[in-house]
């Protein structure tokens, strides 16, 4: 479905048809695991990208501005390196960061389009309408979908410069990675590069505080998925009875983000047709926050058939922005 908001936007959506089941089904597949597992991408309904915004303004957070500091600074560089005529944003959520490219870009001459695919529609649509604002003449051409889904359906183009950006890519497991790399890759043309901002490891204690702000908004996040099925699922679920947590796994390198029940519970989800039984303490995964190494980012991209033409760090080496082309 096209919806035409302004005479240089076009917004695509590809949610609504089957998305209630397919939610349906992602549920009650991750509520069948052991130990239980709800899907991150349901975290981000209008509330969800709002409490997200504010995370990254929280002080423990230093992911965005490590990330914004980098692209500030290295923004006309990739530009150059890349020659990329259009953004494609994956995950591209407010869109706050993206600026620094499209600057760039516009000093440059070369922009003139904008894709951002996002699964939240409002976002989508804000962040279209305020660029278009801010750039005149800029096209913007949004996609309403799920990047690991609907890319199929972006608008052909080259000299595109793919951004995923916000960490994003580690909140995937390694063979969802692979996957998607892959799936990228073949989408790709030999003008087409990808930029991709990852945290990298560090000290546990740093990690861990970034996932429990003093403040609590990452809590209220993490149990704002459990209000997300129960609006959009019929469920009973009652936030205040689950509590967040967030550990490092140095093993896997990750942050686990997981919610704990307070005390023995049942929770109907009634449009998923189950009920569903909490131990006392028992714990399901929210999310996972991948911290690589220079080393395991370029041999992940390689394996995928994309090679590492540069990797930018912030002033302290807490993240990466990553700039990779077809092999
Ligand atoms: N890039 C932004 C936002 C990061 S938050 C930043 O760096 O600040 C992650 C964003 O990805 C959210 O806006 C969320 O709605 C979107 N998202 C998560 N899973 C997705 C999926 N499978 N398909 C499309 N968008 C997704
Ligand atoms: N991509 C972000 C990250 O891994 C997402 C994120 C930040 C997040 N804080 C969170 C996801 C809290 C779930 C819960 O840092």
């Amino acid at each position: 479905m096209a919806t035409l908001a302004a005479p240089d936007i076009q917004i695509d959506s590809f949610l609504e048809e089957g998305s209630l089941d397919s939610m349906a089904a992602d549920i009650r597949a991750g509520l069948e695991r052991r130990p239980k597992e709800l899907p991150p991408k349901y975290f981000y309904d209008a509330r969800g990208s709002e409490l997200f915004d504010r995370i990254t303004e929280q002080p423990e957070y230093y992911p965005t501005r490590c990330e914004r500091a980098i692209l500030n600074r290295h923004a006309p560089t990739i530009v150059e390196l890349t020659g990329a005529r259009e953004l494609v944003e994956l995950g591209s959520g407010s869109a706050s960061k993206t600026r620094a490219l499209l600057y760039a870009m516009a000093g440059a001459g070369t922009l003139e389009r904008y894709v951002p695919v996002d699964v939240s529609e409002a976002v989508v649509e804000r962040s279209a309408l305020e660029l278009c604002e801010l750039y005149p003449g800029l096209r913007v051409h949004g996609l309403v979908g799920d990047f690991e889904r609907h890319l199929p359906h972006l608008p052909a183009g080259e000299h595109r410069l793919f951004a995923f950006l916000g960490g994003t890519f580690g909140n995937h497991f390694p063979e969802q990675r692979a996957t998607f790399l892959a799936s990228l890759r073949e989408l790709f043309g030999s003008g087409d590069f990808l930029l991709l901002g990852t945290d990298l490891r560090k000290d546990p204690a740093v990690l861990e505080a970034a996932y429990n702000d003093a403040a609590g908004v990452t809590s209220e996040f993490n149990r704002n998925v459990l209000r997300n099925v129960n609006t959009a699922l019929g469920g009973d679920f009652e936030p205040e009875a689950f509590e967040h947590r967030a550990v490092f796994d140095p093993d896997a390198s990750r942050i686990e983000m997981r919610l704990v029940a307070r005390a023995e519970q049942h929770v109907r989800i009634a449009a998923a047709g189950i009920e569903v039984h909490f131990a006392d303490g028992e714990e399901m995964l929210t999310e996972i926050s991948t911290k690589f190494t220079p080393e395991g980012l370029e041999e992940e991209l390689r394996t995928a058939g994309l090679g590492l033409e540069a990797l930018f760090t912030d002033e302290d080496g807490l993240f990466a922005v990553s700039l990779a082309r077809p092999l």
